[in-house]
């Protein structure tokens, strides 16, 4: 059975009482980003001996069985810690993580949290693809800075689970820079099949024609030279595939 655990530098005692409240996380946020199933918040905390900006992630249940088989398992806070840690000494642009907190009473998870840098100002990259202000070079630029980020994972050995526009934060100071978030699904592989490496693509629904027929600016078509330009026909193949029976999950649910 798992007891509570908590690593990272020390946090003063009144804020640490405070986390354990989601009530105090929103009133005290500088912002709060979201709040259901997940409270996540930027905050001013006096951590390590000095305030630093981070931000925090209060996990909340998705799940009405997930308590019951929590006592052996890692809480999703502990799951995101390692994979953090894990991809960026894969060299990927990941928030640093701060510390991670997981409280429980006789092996069930009470709370977990997950606190790390905050990356500064910046979008969810689906407002960027939405945005009819945005020209479509920038577009196209963060489509294939995107696809950079997503080949490293794969090539790293890992699949991510959930890759969608919103976990790809773009800076508002570097258009170029972009950071990866929600790691709490990656899964390390030591091998990958395309159609594996396909299906982790395919939720990203970069463009309308879902590569069923050929026009110009398509973001799909960038997106898979940046992945992989050396295979891009093959890819192109697989993706239209894992994008259709996407579709049809979808469509039966
Ligand atoms: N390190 C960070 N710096 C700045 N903003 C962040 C950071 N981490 C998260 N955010 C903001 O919080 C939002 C939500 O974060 P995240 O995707 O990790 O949580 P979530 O969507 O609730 O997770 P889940 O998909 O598991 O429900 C992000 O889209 C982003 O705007
Ligand atoms: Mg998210």
């Amino acid at each position: 059975m798992k007891k509570s655990s908590y690593i990272g530098p020390s946090i003063s005692r009144y804020q640490f009482e405070g986390l354990k409240n989601k009530g105090w996380i929103v009133e005290y946020a500088i912002e709060v980003y979201k709040r259901r199933p997940n409270i996540v918040a930027l905050m001013e905390l006096d951590i390590g001996s000095r305030f630093q900006k981070v931000v925090v992630k209060s996990f909340g249940w998705r799940d009405a069985r997930a308590p019951f088989i929590s006592p052996f398992k890692k809480s999703r806070a502990e799951m995101a810690w390692d994979a953090t840690h894990r991809l960026m000494d894969a060299g990927l642009p990941v928030p640093k993580p701060v510390a991670v907190y997981t409280a429980r009473q006789a092996g069930f998870i009470d709370l977990n949290i997950f606190i790390t840098e905050y990356i500064g100002k910046h979008q969810k990259s689906s407002r960027v693809f939405e945005s009819e202000i945005i020209d479509f070079a920038r577009k196209r630029d963060v489509a294939m800075k995107i696809a950079e980020i997503v080949s490293a994972t794969h090539k790293a050995g890992f699949i991510h689970h959930d890759f969608v526009k919103d976990n790809f934060l773009v800076s508002d100071a570097d258009s170029r820079s972009v950071f990866l978030v929600d790691l709490t699904l990656v899964e390390q592989k030591k091998k990958m099949t395309i159609a594996e490496r396909m299906e982790d693509i395919a939720k990203l629904n970069l463009c309308s024609c879902n590569l069923d027929h050929d026009h110009e600016d398509c973001l799909w078509l960038y997106f898979i030279l940046s992945y992989d330009s050396e295979n891009a026909e093959n890819i192109l193949v697989h993706l239209k595939k894992s994008i259709q029976k996407l579709q049809k999950a979808r469509k039966s649910t």
